[in-house]
């Protein structure tokens, strides 16, 4: 399919569509080796190299990022009273359409991908993929062997509702890990109350076989690679890629 230049540069992140015209214009871009005279002008965009002021731009519609969400903003695209993981990016990013495939609470750390591909944001999110993710929660007391089996079978929380069986270990001086393959609303909090204990402090360490990367400090995020995530977010799913 081919996109009109001036979008594929806006849907970089690095211009508005007004800017794009006027790089343009100035002879500011290049696609595949020659100076581009229109803005107007279609292109293949998965195997264009185009160049802005000398720089290759990413030429993908569809973006990905991970981010170590520290605590104190929600995971929303907007908000009126709180600050959300959008305002932790740049302008650049920020101009990509972005949202949180998934959500942390407020109070929340760890792994957040951002994206403005619906179709992956879909696939990771819905129950029947059962994708599995990994906490790592701080709670007010030890759990025990009787917490550990009762999560195998899968827990009914104190409104009723049922989870999926999911694992509890313990990893430290009333440190566990849980991994669940489902997205209720405070889904381990909850879990962890129906058992009479509280979660102190909850980070996301793993979605699917994507770890958060060490390298990012809380507030941090880098760009991932579509197949990277495609690969080890929806491993079980992989083949229908
Ligand atoms: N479970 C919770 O209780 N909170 C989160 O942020 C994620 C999972």
């Amino acid at each position: 399919m081919l996109t009109r230049l001036d979008k594929i540069l806006s849907q970089s992140g690095k211009l508005s569509r007004k800017e794009a015209r006027r790089a343009v214009k100035e002879g500011r871009v290049s696609v595949n080796g020659v100076i581009a005279e229109s803005a107007e002008q279609k292109i293949e965009r998965e195997s264009a190299v185009i160049l802005l002021d000398g720089e290759e731009i990413c030429t993908s519609k569809y973006r990905y990022f991970v981010m170590n969400k520290p605590k104190g903003y929600v995971s929303a695209t907007e908000d009126e009273r709180e600050q959300t993981v959008l305002e932790l990016m740049s302008t650049h990013e920020r101009r990509l359409g972005l949202f949180p495939a998934g959500r942390l609470d407020k109070d929340t750390t760890g792994l957040l991908i951002l994206t403005n591909d619906g179709g992956f944001a879909h696939k990771m999110l819905s129950p029947k993929n059962r994708v599995p993710k990994l906490y790592l929660a701080e709670t007010d007391e030890n759990i025990d062997d009787s917490d550990i089996a009762a999560f195998k079978e899968g827990i009914t929380l104190r409104d009723g509702a049922e989870t999926l069986p999911a694992e509890l270990r313990r990893v430290g001086d009333r440190l566990c890990e849980i991994e669940i393959c489902e997205g209720k609303y405070h889904q381990v909090k909850r879990m962890i109350a129906s058992r009479g204990k509280k979660v102190l402090s909850l980070k996301r360490l793993k979605i699917g076989e994507l770890m958060l990367p060490e390298s990012l400090r809380e507030g941090q995020y880098k760009e991932a690679l579509r197949d990277e995530l495609f690969r080890l977010c929806l491993k079980s799913m992989h083949d229908e890629q």
